[in-house]
């Protein structure tokens, strides 16, 4: 108790104070690689690491440490941080004996319908699944973090887990350039999307946001304070409850309180797989990581292209051509498994995922044109963020949670504070029309009433001889999966660090459209010349990814890591 309240006094203290002098105060200590003994927590703000670390400190575990993170996310990071989203855990107990995952993942209210985001000659309305209030999903996030709570929790003290994000939110913070830059980007957005004033639109119409300036949420705060105190009810039921309906009323969305007081997050088998000796452990539907990721790595397990040199046309063409494959079957068979019967096990067959690729040309491209999703006889699933903790005990928690967009819907509860997301765009709202991401889909994730929309998000735990080798997983919609792909093979074929694996450039491919995604560095001049006349179709993409790392070492280290891209991203440990 002691500890924490020197903990609590230190943030009292600290936050005010240096707000005095922002410039100086908004240069947080960002550490992107750190080595440490006994816990790692990596984020995508370092004050949301160093609270996910004090409770470790204090005793928690990675489960406690993720719920206060959730929390404080949601006040610093705004842009994807979020009690109004949702997300998926990866949970697996440093003894081996529990891995688990959770869906948190927004809902279709009960209103919702298939042609909902359509006009009357069918055609998709175009803004209408992604900004304003009919693009929000029933939110998961705070349910999420209750069942980890109820079920995981070593400290049993939601209290102390939610107070950081409280004291945040009434005492306010300095923001980053970073911040201040996507706030007075989306300006438009929340003057747009909002019905009373809100909170990320300075009063005075002409200024801007900059780098240090104290952001309060008082609104937000009273929010956090009824879940602190009534758990799940504090959300899903009451007062934020009434305001959310509201809001949803004033702005014609349609999640109403019944939808909030029904909101279950719900515990799932994860999907197991090797690879090349090390068991992966991934999110099941309605994510389409887990099996994405399996099918993507069961291709490219019989070739060595650790020796190929890395990032050399061989490699980028390889892994290419593994994606279009898994991408086309993404766009057919998946969705939530709840409501369409996701074939898993035939597409994560092993004779089916070699069959599928047996057309392979080292050679050349195969046009996406020519790829259909693949066929077997059934038997009868950019803006997100990732955080990665383990704990003294071993025990590590990926997840991934998100907006969807950055801000969401960019539409702000009114009187609650809390930005909403616009999941609803991960729906495929018409057959072949591309969403958010360009992905593509059909009847497997038509929207419908209660169903969870196909997700990327790939929260994944990799054990080798049955000990916890890495913790994985970033936002960036459908380069989530490839991101992971290609960071997991970066250690395990190229013997990268942890380190060096998330700093690596990236690309990304995904069947349609029929291209390649290169960052600046992720190839020579000469690499982008072979794989042109390979037939691949090569463009640029700034950056892919924004990856949070933990690897544990031979020597019994843990390497945590925040990826560079980011600039606010922090990785703290001891
Ligand atoms: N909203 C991005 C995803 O779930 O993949």
């Amino acid at each position: 108790m002691r500890i924490y309240m020197i903990f609590t006094l230190a943030l009292c203290l600290f936050l005010p104070f240096g707000c005095k002098n922002p410039s100086q105060v908004a240069d947080y200590t960002i550490q992107k690689s750190i080595i440490a003994k006994n816990a790692v927590v990596s984020t995508a703000h370092p004050l949301a690491s160093e609270i996910g670390l004090q409770v470790v400190k204090d005793g928690g575990n990675a489960i406690d440490a993720a719920i206060a993170v959730q929390f404080a996310l949601a006040v610093v990071y705004p842009v994807a941080g979020n009690i109004g989203g949702g997300g998926f855990l990866t949970y697996r107990s440093g003894d081996g004996k529990i891995s688990v995952c959770l869906d948190f993942r927004e809902k279709a209210p009960a209103k919702a319908h298939r042609d909902m985001y359509l006009d009357a000659e069918g055609n998709v309305l175009s803004g209408k699944s992604t900004d304003g209030h009919l693009a929000a999903g029933v939110p998961g996030s705070v349910d999420g973090c209750w069942q980890m709570f109820q079920k995981y929790s070593k400290l049993k003290n939601w209290k102390r887990l939610l107070e950081p994000a409280v004291l945040l939110a009434e005492n306010g913070f300095c923001i980053t350039q970073s911040e201040a830059d996507g706030l007075n980007e989306y300006r438009a957005g929340f003057v747009k999307n909002n019905t009373t004033p809100c909170v990320f639109v300075k009063k005075d119409t002409l200024a801007k946001w900059k780098k240090g300036d104290l952001l309060q949420q008082k609104d937000l705060a009273v929010t956090l304070r009824a879940i602190r105190d009534r758990g799940r009810d504090g959300f899903y039921k009451g007062k934020v409850a009434t305001l959310l309906a509201a809001e949803m009323k004033r702005g014609g969305g349609l999640i109403n309180e019944e939808d909030l007081a029904n909101y279950q997050a719900i515990w799932r088998e994860p999907l197991r797989g090797n690879y090349r000796g090390h068991e992966i452990i991934s999110m099941p539907p309605p994510s389409s990581g887990g099996i994405a990721l399996f099918q993507l790595l069961g291709m490219v397990e019989p070739f060595d292209f650790g020796h190929y040199g890395f990032h050399s046309p061989e490699h980028i063409h390889l892994f290419v051509e593994a994606e279009r494959r898994v991408y086309a079957d993404r766009a057919k068979h998946l969705g939530d498994a709840d409501f369409y019967q996701v074939p898993v096990h035939e597409l994560l067959d092993s004779q089916y995922i070699l069959r599928r690729f047996s057309n392979f040309d080292p050679s050349k491209a195969t046009p996406s044109s020519a790829i259909e999703a693949g066929v077997f006889a059934r038997k009868e699933s950019p803006q997100t963020t990732h955080f990665s903790i383990v704990d003294t005990k071993g025990n590590a928690a990926a997840v991934t949670t998100t907006l969807n967009a950055g801000y969401g819907s960019m539409t702000v509860v009114g009187g609650a504070g809390f930005l909403l997301n616009n999941e609803m765009d991960d729906f495929s709202a018409k057959p072949g029309v591309p969403n958010l991401y360009g992905a593509l889909g059909g009847e497997a994730n038509a929207i419908q009433a209660g169903k969870r929309p196909l997700s990327s998000m790939t929260p994944t735990i990799v054990t080798k001889d049955g000990q916890l080798y890495m913790v994985l997983g970033t936002p960036g919609g459908t380069t989530i999966i490839t991101s992971v792909f290609q960071v997991l093979t970066n250690v395990v074929d190229f013997k990268m660090s942890m380190t060096e694996a998330t700093h690596a450039p990236r690309f990304h491919s995904q069947w349609s459209p029929d291209e390649v995604y290169l960052e600046k560095n992720a190839a020579s001049a000469e690499t982008r010349e072979k794989l042109k006349k390979m037939g691949h179709k090569v463009a640029g993409w700034p950056e892919i990814g924004q990856f949070e790392s933990i690897m544990r070492r031979k020597d019994g280290k843990l390497e945590g890591v925040a990826d560079k891209r980011a600039k606010d991203d922090s990785v703290s440990g001891y």
